[in-house]
Formats: structure tokens, C-alpha cells, sequence
């Protein structure tokens, strides 16, 4: 049975006790609403019930998973016994938990089976602020491991009907509590390192801007911890980065059919760079494509001039997926992944995903893009 939940009904906290007692005492792996993107969750502290999780993704055992907490205290259980958290993780549990970031600790092999760590020294811990998955943690008195609800390797979903339509033959129960409002998975950082700094291992929902307001309030004359983030060198022309988290390595994020990235920010040098009449011949040519794509899905922001250069040409049928306006990065990257979801259900033979500035909510959302896309083009928009 199909119904969306809200989380002060009767019908939830139903569902909610079913739920977490098949979490707890059948090991089932379920799905679950978060802030950022749905989640496939199960009891972090039993290595039977986590295993689970890695068997329905497909996921490489390598990669290591965020446990949930929905307290103070659910947290301190996981730590090591002596350990005192540090202030910047404080401060940054102050201003931004619950919510879409990921801290790494120091793990309790004690208490964390090693199956979601990887056998790695350091535990990644968050506390999402959606209340159905607050709710959940707390009815089933565990904290939740939770990668996000989709098969290895696709992008992750954002609606219940993603994963339904991804993993649902293979799983009990799908909470269902409408679009995440963020839409992309949550900023993971380290700040483990002797030199005080804080790294940023995977840029996501919680923009690195907002990391360093808050860092520089504290200590405005003082000395300020410096945040780390590896951001793309486009000279490099796209290059694969170096990984910075066990799951970065892998091929991410991808539909089933191909994606180009257009940028429309100046290219570097020995690019070059095409017009948009340019490229629609390039989409015809039968000596680059065995089959040329016909029907192609455009994920762009309605207001952008590329996209507005680019539907005049009725030589290709298009199929426009708005991401909001261009102002608003927060918007773009909310609907990228639900944007490649349902464009790849419109069955479109090819999409053509425009690049943004890689600031603010740009940052993450460049980073899936690029995972996402097998190629890159620059256009000149004359
Ligand atoms: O927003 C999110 O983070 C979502 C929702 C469901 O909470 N979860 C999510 O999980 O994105 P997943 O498994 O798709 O990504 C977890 C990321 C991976 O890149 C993984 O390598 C990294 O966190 N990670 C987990 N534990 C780590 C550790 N101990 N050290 C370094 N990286 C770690
Ligand atoms: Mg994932």
C-alpha cells in the first residue's frame, strides 16, 4: 500500500513502530526520508543487519557508511569511552546539526562493527534534521546507518518513487515523506588532523561558505581553522581528482543514458569551444554518433541563456527539465538528481546538463555533475 506520510498522524507513528521493529528484530534494511536524499538504513550497531544494506546497493565493501543519531547522547554511545569532542566540532554541531553535515570520528570498534567503517580508524556521523528520520531513530532506539537508497553507482534518489522504481523489488518498506528539500547528500569533513584545519572530504548540501561564516564568527580576530576543499583545477581539463573519500573513487551518480556537461564559463586553453548551432550539428553527425540522439533532455535552469539559445532549433526534439533559476544554486542542486531521474524515465536518447559556478550549493552540485557526465563541452554564447 502507497501512502505519503506526515509526521503527526496516527497512520505515521503506525507505520513508524512496524517499521522499527522490523529494523530491530528482523535486521531489515528500509528506506528512508532525510533532508538530503533517501536513505537505505539499518541498525548500525549489528554487522547481520548492515551487511544488508551493502547486498541490495551492490555497494563495494570498501565504503565505508554515515551512521545516524537522533541525540546528544545516541552519539556519545558511539564514541570512544575517553573522548572528548573537540570545540570546532562543537561549535559546528552547534550551528548546523540537525542537518546536511557529516562529521568523522574517532570509532569504537567496541560498539561499531567494522563492516560500516571499513576498518577504518574513524566512524562518519550525522544527525539529519527530516522528523520522520529523527522519528525513526528514536522509536527503534538504534542509530541508523544509511547510504543513500539507490543502486551503486545511479544517482541518488529524492522521492520515494526513485526508489521504488531503483531497489523496491528488494526491500520490505519505503517511508515515504515526500521530495527532499535538499537534494544532495550531506558535507562530509575531517577534522581529526593534528593541524586543527578542517577538510572537506566530499563537498555536499551544506555549502563550505556557510562552514566558514561560522568558523570566522567565533574567532574573527584570533586564529581562524582553515577549511580544505579540493576544488577542480579546469586547466586540467576535467581530470579525474584524486579521491578524498573511500567512495569518491567510484563512477557515480550516473542514468543509464549518456550525459554531456555544458559550460558556458570561459574554457580553458587548447579547448575549444563550439556555438550552440555548432553543437546541434555535432548531435547529428553520424560519423561521431552510430545512432544519432533524437530526443534530448535538457536539465538546465529556465532562465539561463544557453537554454533559451538552444530550444529554438527544431531539428532535435527536446525535453526540458527545469532546475529553477540560475540565481539560485540552492534550487539547482535540489532538483539535479530527481532532474536525471525523470529524464531518464522519459526514456530521452541523451541530456545536456548546464554547468554553474562552483560556489555556494555550485560546489556540490559541479561535483556530481561531473561524476555524472561522460564528456564536457564549452560553448560560446555569442
Ligand atoms: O546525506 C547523506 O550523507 C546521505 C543520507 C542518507 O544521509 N548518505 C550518503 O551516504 O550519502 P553514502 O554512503 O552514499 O555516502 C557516504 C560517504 C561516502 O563517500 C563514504 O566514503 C564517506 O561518506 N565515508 C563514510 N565513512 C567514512 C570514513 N570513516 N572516512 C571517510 N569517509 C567516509
Ligand atoms: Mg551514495
Amino acid at each position: 500500500a502507497r501512502r505519503r506520510l506526515h509526521v503527526s498522524s496516527p497512520e505515521t507513528l503506525d507505520a513508524l513502530n512496524k517499521v522499527s521493529h522490523y529494523l530491530t528484530h528482523e535486521h531489515g534494511p528500509v528506506a528512508l526520508p532525510t533532508e538530503t536524499v533517501y536513505g537505505l538504513g539499518a541498525n548500525a550497531l549489528n554487522t547481520k543487519a548492515s551487511s544488508r544494506i551493502f547486498s541490495v546497493k551492490g555497494r563495494p565493501p570498501d565504503n565505508p557508511l554515515i551512521v545516524h543519531v537522533s541525540s546528544s547522547s545516541m552519539l556519545a554511545s558511539l564514541l570512544p569511552s575517553d573522548y572528548q569532542i573537540p570545540p570546532m566540532y562543537r561549535l559546528l554541531m552547534k550551528h548546523f546539526w540537525p542537518g546536511p553535515l557529516t562529521l568523522l570520528f574517532p570509532t569504537n570498534p567496541k560498539i561499531i562493527p567494522s563492516i560500516i567503517t571499513a576498518n577504518q580508524p574513524t566512524v562518519a556521523i550525522r544527525m539529519p534534521s527530516n522528523p520522520i528520520a529523527r522519528a525513526l531513530i528514536s522509536v527503534a532506539d538504534v542509530p541508523i546507518a544509511a547510504p543513500s537508497a539507490n543502486s551503486s553507482g545511479k544517482p541518488s534518489p529524492t522521492r520515494a518513487e526513485h526508489v521504488l522504481r531503483d531497489i523496491g523489488g528488494k526491500i520490505r518498506f519505503i517511508l515515504d515523506g515526500g521530495p527532499c528539500d535538499v537534494g544532495l547528500e550531506s558535507t562530509v569533513v575531517d577534522g581529526l588532523h593534528e593541524d586543527g584545519n578542517l577538510r572537506v572530504l566530499r563537498p555536499g548540501g551544506l555549502p563550505v561558505e556557510e562552514i566558514e561564516r561560522v568558523l570566522q564568527m567565533q574567532n574573527p580576530s584570533g586564529s581562524v581553522p582553515k577549511v580544505l576543499v579540493h576544488r577542480r583545477d579546469f586547466t586540467d581539463a576535467l581530470l579525474e581528482q584524486a579521491p578524498t573519500t573511500p567512495g569518491m573513487k567510484y563512477r557515480h551518480y550516473s542514468p543509464s543514458i549518456p550525459v554531456i556537461l555544458l559550460m558556458t564559463s570561459k574554457a580553458p586553453d587548447a579547448v575549444q569551444c563550439l556555438t550552440p548551432s555548432a553543437l546541434i550539428q555535432q548531435l547529428q553527425d553520424t560519423a561521431l554518433y552510430d545512432n544519432p540522439p533524437k530526443h534530448i533532455g535538457l536539465l538546465m535552469p529556465s532562465d539561463s541563456s544557453l537554454f533559451q539559445q538552444l530550444i529554438p532549433f527544431s531539428e532535435l526534439q527536446w525535453n526540458h527539465f527545469s532546475l529553477g533559476s540560475e540565481r539560485e544554486p540552492a534550487v539547482m542542486a535540489q532538483r539535479l538528481f530527481d532532474g536525471l531521474l525523470t529524464l531518464e524515465e522519459r526514456s530521452v536518447d541523451l541530456i545536456l546538463i548546464q554547468g554553474i559556478d562552483e560556489a555556494r550549493e555550485g560546489l556540490a552540485f559541479m561535483n556530481r555533475v561531473i561524476k555524472a557526465a561522460g564528456e564536457t563541452r564549452w560553448i560560446s554564447l555569442g
